[in-house]
């Protein structure tokens, strides 16, 4: 029999800038659900990529100085780029599609040209609102107090001739779809979609603009992209071959079994996606699920705010298994939720240090100090079992169940809760058992003990096949310590009690996941940004040139002159100025005060050749005379203000006029 196909989807992100925690989330998520889908055995194709074009790109590129293509292709492909995060991060898409590959392109125009064939897609005047950082256009009463209802940033007012998606024609059928299917998860979703959308009325969708260039071109039609939005839903089908022979797997995949979207694009996933599949008169997608924000501060993370957190900063410090438990444990999937450092920490010290990481390290050091790290023959069984253990038994047993309830209705969070449960109730029965206490007369008690501790490596085993998912390689190593062979660390094996081989190598190996000092990591992590942020600022930054002429009598004016240090020394009570006494070829010598202690040390320029304005008037400084000024060449360097005084050659002499 064939095996269940899975065809799941994250959004195809906008590589404007780097992406972040919030990114990192929807990805990691839909990773997870991928991973347990394939843990099942189906047949699954996970979707990522990126939506590469639009005015925003365009814009973001031209301030770089580069073109829109050298711009993405930094941001994909180049280090601590979207494809490298994912590596990063793990996860196991499948295919990544990027909009602007040629097979995706030339599909796009495809697609477009039959919706307008069909008369879905017609040419007008547009007239309304457009929100420039969402790329949307808005009609005066969708906005939210005169601004655009997604960002509430200010909107624009935008007129061009456009092509028109007949949206309206599917108002009723998308109503339906809303309201009487399970087409859209959670269901809160459902009703701010009808209330803010359908309810008020569906309008036409302008779906071309003539603003920009970076787009893909209508190709009847030069001078007009088709609209960002347009390009980027259909990834979804392109990536599988549809109108290309990039690929070959449309009839297979299609329809998705769910698009994972965060809640901001929602709108364009279930009203204008289903839309245009109608029109195209192609299968709708099961699912599409819209999960919260992780929100800072109460508020989103964007890099306008500035209050962005770097995945790669989190992973390096606490590994990549624990930032995506955490993700996947800590927010209940529907909803927003704040992240905090401090949040993240506590979570790996509880659940992962102290719950998983004690039973597993419990349990071994145990198995290797009472019987060498291979239990004895019979130890599945009890000759006088104790009321705990069938507790035990029967909570892992039936763990499967729950979580699979939980997965299949996009609750990572609740399955993880359920795995959790079961580990707690393990912790508990080392107490109860205290086989330390058994331990003491092994002749009367061992075959009690080893059973005590097959329980809890069993118990171990199931919990490790279910959290796979979500932390891939912990449990790889997890199910090495534990002595899991292959078949115990399959779907099948978390629904049967007793799969662990009686006498399989069990070793105590290194600790899955050290408890972390909260202070210390704080302070750590707040290094580690301020250094990255640094690191992200410009390398080199040097002031604009100034337009304003001056003309050349004024420039002859300025008597600039060699001059040589005959003495320095620090200013008292300044930190920063330092006096120069100073031979300016005239016989008597001539006292200059310059702010620049902070990049020199007095003693490293007596005897230095340097340049100087002689002809400003005097000015005091600390009490003293500055008759000039030293030249210096200024620049930043990440942020850092940086100075270097402008040192001649020794051989040019005191006085020589500079020209
Ligand atoms: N390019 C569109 C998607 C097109 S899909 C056909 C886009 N890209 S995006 O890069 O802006 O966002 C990608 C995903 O990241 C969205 O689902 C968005 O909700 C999610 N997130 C961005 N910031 C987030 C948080 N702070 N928290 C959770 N998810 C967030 O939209």
């Amino acid at each position: 029999m064939e095996n269940k196909k899975f065809y799941i989807t994250t959004p195809i992100y906008y590589p404007s800038d780097k992406l972040h925690i919030g990114h990192t989330y929807c990805t990691v998520a839909t990773d997870a659900l991928a991973r347990y889908h394939r843990l099942r055995g189906e047949d699954v194709m996970f979707l990522t990529g990126t939506d590469e074009h639009g005015q925003k790109i365009e814009d973001k590129a031209a301030e770089a100085g580069v073109s829109p293509k050298e711009f993405v292709d930094r941001i994909v492909e180049g280090p601590q780029g979207v494809k490298d995060l994912w590596k990063l991060m793990n996860v196991s898409n499948d295919r990544f599609i990027r909009t602007t590959d040629d097979y995706h392109v030339a599909s796009i125009q495809k697609i477009f040209r039959k919706m307008y064939e069909k008369g879905d897609i017609y040419k007008g005047t547009y007239k309304g609102k457009y929100c420039k950082p969402c790329e949307s256009f808005w009609t005066e009463s969708q906005l939210v107090d005169g601004k655009c209802p997604d960002c509430g940033r200010e909107v624009q007012d935008a007129e061009e001739e456009a092509y028109f998606f007949r949206l309206s024609k599917y108002a009723d059928r998308i109503r339906d779809l809303l309201e009487n299917t399970d087409f859209l998860q959670p269901r809160s979703r459902v009703n701010e979609m009808v209330k803010n959308f359908i309810d008020p009325g569906l309008e036409d969708l302008c779906v071309s603009r003539t603003s920009f260039t970076w787009g893909i071109p209508v190709d009847f039609d030069p001078g007009h992209v088709v609209y960002v939005w347009v390009d980027a839903l259909f990834n979804y089908t392109t990536a599988l071959g549809l109108f290309n022979d990039q690929y070959h797997d449309y009839d297979h995949y299609w329809p998705a079994d769910v698009h994972i979207v965060g809640k901001e694009i929602v709108r364009f996933h279930s009203i204008i996606w289903p839309a245009m599949l109608m029109s195209m008169e192609m299968p709708l997608p099961k699912h599409v699920f819209g999960h919260g924000w992780l929100l800072l501060d109460g508020g989103k993370m964007s890099k306008s705010k500035g209050n962005v957190v770097d995945p790669y900063i989190l992973a390096s410090m606490f590994g990549v298994d624990a930032l995506r438990f955490f993700l996947m444990r800590t927010f209940p999937f529907g909803s927003d939720g704040n992240f905090s450092n401090e949040l993240l920490i506590q979570t790996i010290n509880t659940d992962l240090a102290n719950d998983l990481g004690n039973l597993v390290s419990r349990t071994t050091a145990m198995a290797g100090k009472y019987f060498g790290g291979h239990l004895p023959e019979g130890c599945r069984s009890c000759a006088a079992p104790e009321p705990f253990d069938g507790e035990l038994i029967g909570l892992a047993s039936s763990l499967r169940g729950r979580y699979e309830e939980a997965m299949e209705s996009f609750a990572p969070h609740k399955a993880l809760d359920e795995v959790f449960k079961v580990i707690q109730r393990a912790n508990k029965y080392i107490d109860e058992c205290a086989p330390w206490v058994l331990a003491k007369d092994m002749d009367a008690n061992g075959q009690r003990l080893a059973h005590v501790l097959y329980n809890l490596l069993e118990t171990a085993q199931i919990c490790g096949v279910l959290l796979s998912p979500f932390m891939p390689e912990s449990c790889e190593k997890l199910f090495a310590q534990i002595g899991a062979a292959p078949d115990a660390q399959t779907w099948d094996s978390a629904a049967r009690w007793g799969v662990l081989a009686e006498t399989a190598a069990v070793t105590k190996g290194e600790n899955l996941f050290p408890r972390i000092d909260m202070d210390k990591a704080l302070a750590e992590l707040e290094a580690l940004e301020a250094a990255a942020k640094k690191a992200a600022l410009p390398a080199v930054e040097t002031e604009p040139q100034l337009t304003e002429k001056v003309d050349f009598d004024t420039f002859c004016k300025c008597d600039f002159r060699v001059v040589k240090v005959k003495a320095c020394e620090a200013v008292k009570k300044s930190e920063k100025l330092l006096r120069f006494t100073l031979d300016d070829g005239t016989g008597t010598d001539r006292q200059i005060l310059s702010g620049i202690h902070k990049f020199y040390e007095p003693e490293q320029l007596v005897g230095k050749t340097l340049a100087a304005i002689v002809n400003l008037p005097p000015r005091k400084m600390m009490g003293l005379e500055s008759c000039g000024m030293l030249l210096s060449a200024v620049h930043t360097e990440h942020g850092e203000e940086k100075l270097n005084l402008i040192i001649l050659d020794d051989a040019i002499p005191a006085g020589a006029k500079l020209c």
